[in-house]
């Protein structure tokens, strides 16, 4: 075998972004720090599963997987622990790279009985699933055996020139939630969205402000609606914002969105939208991103248009043994 695997305790992550920036196109570059942040840094990375490739001394590729974090959901949403793997990210000089580190992941997590392991769409991912323009690593997934699934967007636009096109609509309310809103945005997160975007938000908020972060819709003074929003000046960003060395200076993000089902169809889902954005473009943002949606109808009417494409893929492991 030419290539050396090694674990990620020595990992140099400057070699490690140059692999990622040989690798992918310009609008997927990240940095140092973000790769750090969203693999070791994280508390489901998965040490064992993870590996640096070396053609000497040369770093030629890598390949970061992290564990599921489906068991610290809300009791609503719990998945069984270690059921599903994520690939967080890959890259690499030479195909044959990616094959000996995949090879050496599916063994470890097979091993371990892990059922799934999907590309992305772990916690604090940079892929929602596999960029379209990136062929090699889509060739490379689907010889090792993974299932294409469907199609997600990341959609963006400049909002210097935004405005809104929402209608307004009677008896609701929408401005930055405070801490002082804190106990009726979880009502609505534990009945109505449970899942990960509870967890992202409650996660969010450990690091950054709730009054700067999350856009809420009330109606008679109950938490009806979120968006969380981003800009620039964020201490961990996540939802779009790893994207930030294409978006350019004073970027914004937004998303997770959602509202509660009994709210729903009466346009306060797209005026929350068109106040949230219009709170970003207050704030100075220019280029925001909306990532990792099927909705491009709903962001399109606000002048959003898609800037990369991805493909779900998974791998069943009951197939490939
Ligand atoms: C998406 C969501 C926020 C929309 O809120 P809403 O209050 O129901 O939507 P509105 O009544 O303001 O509808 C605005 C427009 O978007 C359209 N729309 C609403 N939900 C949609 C959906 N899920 N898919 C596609 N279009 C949708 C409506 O048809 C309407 O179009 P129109 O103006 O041509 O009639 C809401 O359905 C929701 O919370 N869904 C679950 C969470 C979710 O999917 N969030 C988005 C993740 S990317």
């Amino acid at each position: 075998m030419p290539f050396r695997l090694t674990d990620f305790r020595a990992a140099d992550f400057d070699a490690l972004d140059r692999v990622w920036k040989g690798a992918y196109p310009e609008s997927f570059h990240v940095d140092p720090a973000l790769i750090r942040q969203n693999s070791v840094e994280s508390a489901l990375f998965d040490w064992g599963a993870s590996c640096v490739a070396y053609d000497g001394e040369e770093v030629v590729g890598f390949l970061t997987i992290k564990r599921s974090a489906g068991h610290l959901y809300h009791e609503r949403h719990k998945e069984a622990p270690g059921d599903t793997a994520h690939i967080n990210a890959i890259a690499f000089t030479l195909p044959e790279v990616g094959i000996e580190m995949m090879s050496l992941a599916k063994r470890t997590l097979a091993d371990r009985g892990v059922a799934h392991l999907k590309f992305g769409q772990d916690q604090h991912h940079f892929f929602p699933g596999c960029p379209e323009e990136f062929k090699a690593l889509r060739s490379l997934l689907m010889v090792e055996g993974f299932e294409e699934g469907d199609n997600c967007v990341d959609l963006e636009r400049d909002l210097a020139s935004y405005s809104n096109p929402a209608k307004p609509t009677a008896g609701a309310e929408y401005r930055m939630l405070t801490s002082s809103d804190r106990k009726s945005m979880d009502r609505m997160f534990e009945t109505t969205f449970p899942g990960r975007w509870w967890f992202d938000v409650t996660e969010k908020l450990a690091a950054d402000e709730i009054d700067h972060c999350v856009f809420g819709l009330l109606v008679d003074g109950e938490v009806q609606g979120f968006a969380m929003i981003q800009d620039w000046t964020q201490k961990r960003p996540m939802n779009g914002g790893m994207w930030r060395a294409s978006l350019g200076k004073n970027w914004g993000a937004l998303g997770a969105i959602g509202v509660t089902p009994a709210v729903r169809g009466k346009g306060m889902g797209n005026a929350l939208l068109g106040a949230a954005l219009e709170n970003l473009k207050a704030r100075g943002v220019r280029q925001c991103i909306i990532d990792w949606t099927g909705l491009v109808d709903f962001y399109g009417k606000h002048g959003f248009e898609v800037t990369r494409t991805y493909t779900a893929f998974t791998l069943p492991f009951e197939f490939s043994r």
